[in-house]
């Protein structure tokens, strides 16, 4: 987590370092800083930071008519993870002398240590940060008279952890040093002028060249070039990359806050995940760049979904949908657990790693160590040109467009519809499902955005229901097979915005322990549409309701019966039942977006959350 941005060229560096940092707030918005060198003719070269513990705005007010002088500067915006959220703690940090101004994003694992060396060689620190440490490391090698670079090779040398390092040095102050292991880093090349940035989002309308920085790699940007080296300082040939990215997409477009945007915007998302995708002629699904090769696809006999938060969820509906059509065994695994396990992975399992940002550093880690054991990967993933996007063997991109909303909504419907796509791809080549099952499976998907737009038109009834449960304490949310992860991400939805309580749960497991927590204050969301297990969660329904539990339902329309045992009913059209999944999670998502409203919650960027979690 965390934003960096840099800036170095012949315009005026604070504008385009707090416009970048907006656009980054995203990765974590406690607390934020911004350090710019001053370096005007007759004048000794200055450096001035200012940090705040807040959101942008509130730096950009406290710097009205300050920091103008300027042409090279650095910014973050910050997700705190060793020590809390303080001014003192804010990034840009800095050396003894105040000469030496980073950022970073990472986490330094060895930092106790590398403390405790420098505090008994007379370093004193301010924050409570493991960042702290690496200007004093550069201090210290720079005291043993080396040049800048030298002292900042010899200080990543003897970090373990992750860093993107952006940093200033007073001494040289038409520069900017990079540095970056394991959490991304890339350079923005314009006309005579350098952008420095934790992902392309925040410097897209000014230029879409990117050179993206490696593991272990260093370089020193000044206004008119650039030098990238590895830590033995010898130089690297970088590709530039052009993103060819449209930019327009994050503005409110007269909504209230992004999530309802995007929570509204699924009626062309979901279309755009499958247009150009379906084949009627040969009755499969087809896609540009999967790099897998029809005999690997026969020869796999095992697949390993993973991921995290929602698209774990999204994982698990792949999990029974890959089952089922594809009839091929499929694990589904967090990725923090996965980086640290010992899988059994040979030639004949494929992994799919799923993201919206691509940049998570947990399914990073797992997909690093499934390439490690050389079995194929595939990734599903939002965020074009993301590190995992850019190191999975093959991919498939959501199209679901930015996703500004910390909750993930739009991505995750994509998910659902690639994750479709791909089991008929899969089944129809391993022979599981002939033409005609798949051409009915892709008509389905041709009138999934109309059914999508009549879920969305429930808007008003989902927030009458979302006003009567406002204030309850605790939610429980039950499904079944398909509706199972469905449930799982209603419950994250909420409590993630909203600070609800809330559990997912396989409806039937409720009677294994959760059954204890249900009385009349406690809700319990159904997602039941009629097909198969309707009748077994009915009765889930009656075990609530025999306890005085409040139940909210999401059914097929038609069912009247429901309205019986159910105190709430929410209607979605009645389809097939691999799509209902995507119909069903619609109101959930709205319902959590109304309780968090109506309770205040800043639904875009809620507590102590960050869209992108680069820490492990
Ligand atoms: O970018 P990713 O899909 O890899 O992110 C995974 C999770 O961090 C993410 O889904 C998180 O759970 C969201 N806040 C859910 O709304």
């Amino acid at each position: 987590m965390c934003g960096i941005i840099g800036y170095i060229g012949n315009r005026k560096a604070k504008p385009l370092i707090l416009e970048g940092l907006k656009k980054l707030e995203y990765r974590g918005y406690d607390s934020c800083g911004i350090s710019v060198v001053e370096n005007n003719e007759n004048k000794e070269p200055q450096t001035k930071t200012k940090k705040i513990v807040g959101r942008i705005e509130v730096l950009e007010k406290k710097l009205n008519g300050k920091f103008l002088n300027s042409a090279v500067g650095i910014g973050h915006t910050r997700w705190a993870t060793h020590g809390t959220v303080t001014e003192t703690n804010a990034h840009p940090h800095s050396d003894s002398k105040g000469e030496i101004l980073l950022v970073h994003n990472g986490v330094i694992e060895n930092f106790i240590e590398l403390k405790e060396l420098l505090i008994k060689e007379g370093h004193k620190f301010k924050s409570e940060t493991d960042t702290e440490i690496i200007a004093h490391l550069i201090e210290k090698f720079l005291d043993e008279r080396r040049g800048f670079e030298d002292a900042l090779v010899c200080a990543l040398k003897l970090i373990d952890g992750a860093y993107a390092l952006a940093i200033l040095y007073k001494k040289e102050p038409e520069k900017i040093f990079v540095a970056r292991k394991s959490s991304p880093l890339l350079l923005g090349i314009g006309k005579k002028e350098f952008f420095i940035a934790s992902d392309a989002t925040p410097i897209l309308s000014h230029t879409q060249k990117i050179v993206y920085l490696g593991d272990n790699e260093i370089g020193i940007i000044s206004r008119s070039k650039y030098v990238i080296k590895n830590l033995e300082k010898v130089k690297i040939s970088k590709e530039v990359k052009e993103l060819k990215i449209n930019i327009s997409g994050s503005m409110l477009d007269g909504y209230e806050t992004f999530m309802l945007k995007e929570i509204f915007e699924q009626e062309k998302t979901i279309a755009r995940a499958f247009r150009g995708r379906l084949n009627f002629k040969n009755g499969n699904a087809h896609f540009g760049g999967l790099n897998i090769t029809e005999g690997d696809i026969q020869n796999f006999e095992k697949i390993i979904l993973i991921a995290c938060g929602t698209s774990w969820h999204a994982c698990l509906y792949g999990k029974y949908l890959f089952e089922e059509l594809v009839k091929i065994p499929t694990l589904v695994e967090y990725a923090s657990e996965f980086r640290y396990s010992n899988p059994i992975l040979n030639n004949k399992t494929l992994v799919v790693v799923i993201s919206q940002s691509g940049e998570t550093a947990d399914t990073l880690a797992a997909l690093k160590l499934a390439k490690q054991k050389n079995v194929k990967t595939l990734g599903l993933i939002n965020v074009v040109g993301s590190t995992i996007s850019r190191e999975v063997d093959g991919g498939i991109y959501l199209k679901s467009g930015p996703e500004i909303g910390v909750a993930s909504t739009k991505a995750f419907t994509s998910q659902l519809v690639v994750l479709y796509l791909l089991a008929i791809y899969l089944g129809k080549i391993k022979k599981r499902l002939d033409k005609k099952k798949t051409k009915k499976l892709m008509n389905d998907l041709l009138k999934l955005s109309r059914k999508v737009k009549k879920v969305l038109n429930l808007n008003q009834k989902v927030l009458k229901i979302a006003e009567k449960y406002k204030d309850a304490k605790n939610f429980l949310f039950l499904g079944r097979n398909f509706y199972f992860p469905i449930a799982l991400e209603g419950a994250l939805k909420l409590k993630e915005i909203s600070y609800i309580h809330a559990e997912g749960y396989p409806a039937a497991e409720m009677k294994h322990g959760p059954i204890a927590l249900i009385d009349k204050n406690m809700p319990s969301v159904f997602v039941a549409p009629e097909g198969r297990l309707y009748g077994k969660i009915l009765s889930n329904m009656q075990e609530v309701k025999a306890r005085n539990g409040k139940i909210i339902v999401i059914t097929t329309e038609g069912n009247r019966k429901i309205k019986k045992i159910a105190d709430d009913v929410i209607y979605i059209p009645k389809f097939s039942e691999y799509l209902l999944p995507v119909l069903s999670v619609i109101p959930l998502q709205l319902l959590a977006y109304h309780i968090a409203r109506l309770r205040g919650c800043d639904v875009d960027k809620p507590r102590n959350l960050a869209k992108s979690v680069t820490v492990e």
